[in-house]
């Protein structure tokens, strides 16, 4: 017999059902609940809430495993390439050779934007956030391509999410060509998504850009590890605008304007101010923790923490293995690798990060990678928003094609003023 939960409000007993996932996580399915008992479940900031069942990526926090589709993360890491992550993300298998080339093939096809959305890149500030850019740019896709993005039509879903994944670093790059006043460089469709992207970003007209292989394939390790995360901040973002079957490019907008915040995957570029802060200003790792700790203090120790990690984030160990393995190569010391780790060292020694189980998570290394092959800081969340694009799209697609899918919308409980009528309350 399947198992129930039973929940016992007053005299009264409910039983509701059990849902336990394929690696045995479980859950109460509390979908009738309000219907049966009036009650609601109260969960801030969905510490406790599974909102979707998903056959994506599995994420065991207390053991610290990471798996997209059943392969581990650190497999994915050292063979396959960010664009075959992406299709096996969105498609739910690897692609065989033919599969492979016919998916790169249609990537590269769509890299170019139109040439008026160029125009749009004038109305920015100089310095004006990339992020910000990136989000207005991808939702103003929508406008180009009005007659092909009906999330309901698996032919317009297909068109778009390549195309999605197609210009993404072809705006990213425009984006910062624009902010460092150089012309935009355009896509060349016979390098590979990696290397088009780094030539688009450091290329100039004036002389020849040689794509450096340790840079690219470097850049590659970093997209695969950012490319999925099940449930986090902007996938759900991602999934929440979506379910109103918004179309795909402002779903996938609003996922770029999560991923900015500092608590999400803004953390990268923090971790780096917060490195050169100490390099420069004068800062102590020691000062840096007790400020980290200080409960007067809003300050954080950035790239550090995470909602689901209560170990160490996987990710981090490989990042943190892959900085020295680059950095080595390109024949780079950067004292703010050498900080990092002084940090590192000192909080996972101090009571305060142990008894919180907070570990160093994907962003506090990947910054100082970014900046050794040559990615400004300010671009560092970018980046993180293009690997995480097909775990976005893939999340998406999963959400749209199942049956029954239902517009998110959460309750709440409300805590404000009972009725009072205009004039008494015109008198208070
Ligand atoms: N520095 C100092 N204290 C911290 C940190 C940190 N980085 N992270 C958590 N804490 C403390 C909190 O103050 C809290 O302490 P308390 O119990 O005394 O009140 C406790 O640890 C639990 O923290 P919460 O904020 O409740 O944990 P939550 O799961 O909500 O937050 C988060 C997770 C947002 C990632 C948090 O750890 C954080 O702000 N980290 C720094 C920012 C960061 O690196 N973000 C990137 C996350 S990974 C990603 O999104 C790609």
């Amino acid at each position: 017999m399947a198992e129930k939960a039973l929940i016992t409000i007053g005299d009264k007993q409910y039983e509701l059902p059990i849902i336990i996932g394929s690696e045995n996580e479980k859950a109460i399915d509390i979908t009738k609940l309000r219907e049966m008992t009036g009650y609601i479940t109260l969960d801030n900031g969905y510490l406790n809430t599974g909102a979707c069942s998903s056959g994506i990526t599995f994420l065991d926090g207390e053991n610290g495993i990471l798996r997209y589709r059943g392969i581990p993360i650190e497999q994915l890491a050292e063979k396959s390439t960010f664009t075959e992550v992406a299709y096996l993300l969105i498609y739910g298998k690897l692609p065989n050779d033919a599969e492979l080339q016919d998916w790169n093939h249609h990537l590269t096809r769509h890299t170019m934007i139109h040439e008026d959305l160029k125009r749009l890149f004038n109305g920015f500030p100089k310095d004006g956030h990339p992020m910000a850019i990136l989000s207005c740019l991808i939702a103003s896709l929508s406008t180009y391509y009005q007659d092909s993005y009906d999330p309901e039509n698996p032919e317009h879903r297909q068109i778009s999410m390549v195309r999605l994944i197609a210009k993404f670093p072809t705006l990213a790059a425009f984006a910062y060509k624009k902010s460092i006043g150089q012309p935009a460089v355009h896509p060349i469709n016979s390098l590979d998504y990696c290397s088009n992207f780094l030539n688009m970003m450091f290329s100039v007209p004036a002389e020849g850009y040689h794509v450096d292989p340790e840079i690219s394939k470097a850049m590659n390790l970093l997209l695969i590890l950012h490319a999925d995360h099940e449930q986090n901040c902007s996938t759900s973002t991602v999934r929440l605008v979506g379910s109103s079957l918004a179309n795909i490019y402002a779903a996938i907008s609003s996922g770029i304007c999560a991923l900015w915040g500092p608590r999400h995957g803004g953390a990268n570029q923090e971790v780096l101010e917060m490195l050169q802060g100490i390099k420069e200003k004068g800062w102590t790792v020691k000062q840096v923790i007790e400020n980290a700790k200080d409960k007067n203090s809003t300050f954080r120790l950035s790239g550090f923490g995470h909602r689901v990690y209560k170990n160490f984030d996987p990710r981090a160990k490989i990042i943190k293995k892959a900085c020295d393995n680059v950095l080595n190569k390109l024949g780079i010391k950067d004292p703010l690798l050498d900080i990092a780790k002084e940090l590192e060292e000192a909080a996972l020694k101090d009571d305060y990060f142990v008894q919180r189980k907070l570990y160093p998570n994907v962003d506090f290394y990947s910054g100082i990678i970014y900046r050794a092959l040559g990615i400004p800081t300010n671009m560092f969340t970018v980046m993180f928003g293009m690997g995480r694009l097909p775990g976005w799209i893939a999340q998406w697609k999963e959400m749209i094609e199942a049956p029954g899918m239902k517009i998110g919308r959460p309750r709440q409980i409300y805590t404000g003023p009972t009725e009072i009528s205009y004039s008494d309350a015109k008198k208070k």
